[in-house]
């Protein structure tokens, strides 16, 4: 796929299906991740890759924490089928290095740009992914069973096989989100 292609036409898609990305695929989407900007090389960013039985692990840290938060049944036995909705979720995980000149912000950008380089490179050979937070995504008890640093925040991104190629997309409205400082004049909005 043209690279241009891929930037003007990428978009999440909610339909879960089979089979997840495996081999020289998978390793392409983890190996985009690791391209991203990264300010001071810090690497400020753990993922999970969870598939098979590890869905399910993921499932009972949900549950666990919905357990230990005091949530009604219905949350409890929801929270351990959440990871199911994908054959593929990769928990991506900001994960803070103390460093004088890369504020925490500078870091958990790295992380997006790295979950972003991952669902393009998934789109790019065929799959598809959504971002996906909620809750848990900055539940204190999901960060300890997950074992990492408490002033993380993970998201997760689920990851699966893509029944139809992203269709094209018209091209969006850029007015409201760019100004621009030309040679001229500032163009704001306009
Ligand atoms: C950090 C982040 C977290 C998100 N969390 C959720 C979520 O929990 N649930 C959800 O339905 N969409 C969530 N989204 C939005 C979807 O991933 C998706 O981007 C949105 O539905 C728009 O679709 P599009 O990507 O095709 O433009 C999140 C997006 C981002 C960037």
């Amino acid at each position: 796929m043209n690279a241009l292609d891929l930037l003007l036409n990428r978009s999440s898609q909610p339909r879960l299906q089979a089979p997840a990305p495996e081999g020289e695929v998978l390793e392409n989407i983890m190996q985009s991740a690791l391209r991203a900007p990264d300010h001071r090389c810090l690497t400020p960013w753990r993922f999970v890759v969870c598939t098979g039985k590890g869905l399910n692990r993921l499932g009972d840290i949900f549950q666990q924490a919905a357990i230990l938060a005091d949530a009604d049944e219905a949350v409890v036995t929801r929270a351990a089928q959440l990871p199911l909705r994908a054959p593929m979720v990769v928990v991506a995980i900001a994960d803070y290095k103390e460093d004088e000149k890369v504020p925490r912000v500078e870091q958990i950008a790295s992380t997006a740009c790295a979950v972003n380089a991952m669902q393009m490179a998934a789109v790019a050979q065929g799959f598809q992914g959504v971002w996906r937070t909620g809750s848990y995504a900055t539940d204190e008890n999901v960060k300890r069973l997950l074992i990492v640093n408490p002033r993380t925040r993970f998201w997760v991104f689920y990851i699966w096989a893509l029944l139809q190629l992203s269709h094209c997309r018209n091209p969006l409205e850029c007015h409201s989100s760019f100004s621009h400082f030309g040679n001229n004049k500032i163009l704001t909005n306009k």
